[in-house]
């Protein structure tokens, strides 16, 4: 696998960055994740200007231009032989010279990227769906903001594993938000729902995709403040979407069989849409 740092193509197990770096020492860096299907990305702009949205939230200077961003991932992706991929990009403050609170005046941001691959999602969890769990929400406010301070996270994720389910469903003041590495959506009456955004919710890319399938599709759907614990317990489908999974159907909540246990219709439905957008 080929990564880039500052600039340079190299091997991935290569790649170095500075101890002093403030992305390693303070999470004080941005990221994204760009779904790549057969060499191609899916919403690449998208995902440059959501880039560029969190870097100007944490007062980072963008390090490029849209078209150099574009090029670099396009060379990015060459020089791992495309295919079926994702993209992470990775901008931090920088590496100032010493380690220290204050925002460094100076200093050109880091920027490294890398691929993963992404392979056909698991065929048991097409079949049966995952489980989820609703967990508090630890994070701090701005969530809008794709920043690479996950331990909130990542501790939520780790509660669902110890739980046996996939993914933590992230609930602040009564309000189901998102997961920790998804958006979240719920069929209640016949009607698909999603928490409108908010600063503690990320803008997913994914879930504007499948807001656009939905109106091109004529499904009924409606973005709403509170999504109660409550109502999602009630919810006869729920999904989660990122650039990762796509849209995987919840099929276990706390435990509890959501709807008839099963996948829905209705993924059934957005997911052979959503794939279909993605090969386009
Ligand atoms: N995560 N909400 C959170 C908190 C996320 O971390 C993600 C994506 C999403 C979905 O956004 P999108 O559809 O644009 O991928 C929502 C990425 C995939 C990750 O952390 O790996």
């Amino acid at each position: 696998a080929i990564a880039y740092v500052n600039g340079d193509f190299l091997p991935l197990d290569e790649a170095r960055i500075s101890v002093l770096d403030r992305g390693f020492l303070f999470s004080d860096s941005v990221y994204e994740v760009i779904p790549v299907y057969a060499g191609h990305c899916f919403r690449l702009a998208e995902h440059l200007q959501r880039l560029d949205d969190s870097l100007a939230g944490l007062r980072i200077s963008n390090p490029h231009a849209l078209s150099a961003w574009t090029e670099l991932v396009a060379a990015l992706i060459d020089a791992n032989d495309g295919g079926d991929l994702s993209v992470y990009i990775q901008v931090t403050r920088g590496a100032p010279p010493r380690r220290d609170h204050r925002l460094p005046s100076d200093v050109a941001p880091t920027v490294v990227a890398f691929c993963q691959s992404r392979g056909e999602p698991d065929a048991a969890v097409m079949r049966d769906g995952i489980g989820a769990i609703t967990h508090v929400d630890t994070r701090w406010h701005y969530c809008s903001i794709k920043s690479t301070s996950l331990l909130a996270n990542v501790m939520a994720a780790d509660a669902a594993r110890a739980e046996g389910a996939t993914e933590a469903l992230l609930v602040r003041d009564g309000a189901v938000l998102e997961g920790t590495s998804s958006n979240v959506f719920a069929v209640i009456d016949d009607r698909l729902i999603t928490p409108a955004l908010r600063e503690t919710i990320l803008p997913g890319i994914t879930r504007a995709a499948v807001l656009e399938i939905a109106t091109r599709e004529g499904i009924g759907h409606q973005e709403i403040d509170t999504l109660t614990p409550a109502a999602l317990a009630g919810a006869s489908e729920i999904w989660i979407t990122s650039s990762t999974r796509e849209v995987f159907a919840v099929t276990r909540l706390d435990g509890k069989p959501v709807g008839a246990g099963r996948p829905g219709p209705l993924w059934t439905r957005m997911r052979s849409c959503l794939q279909a957008m993605a090969h386009e």
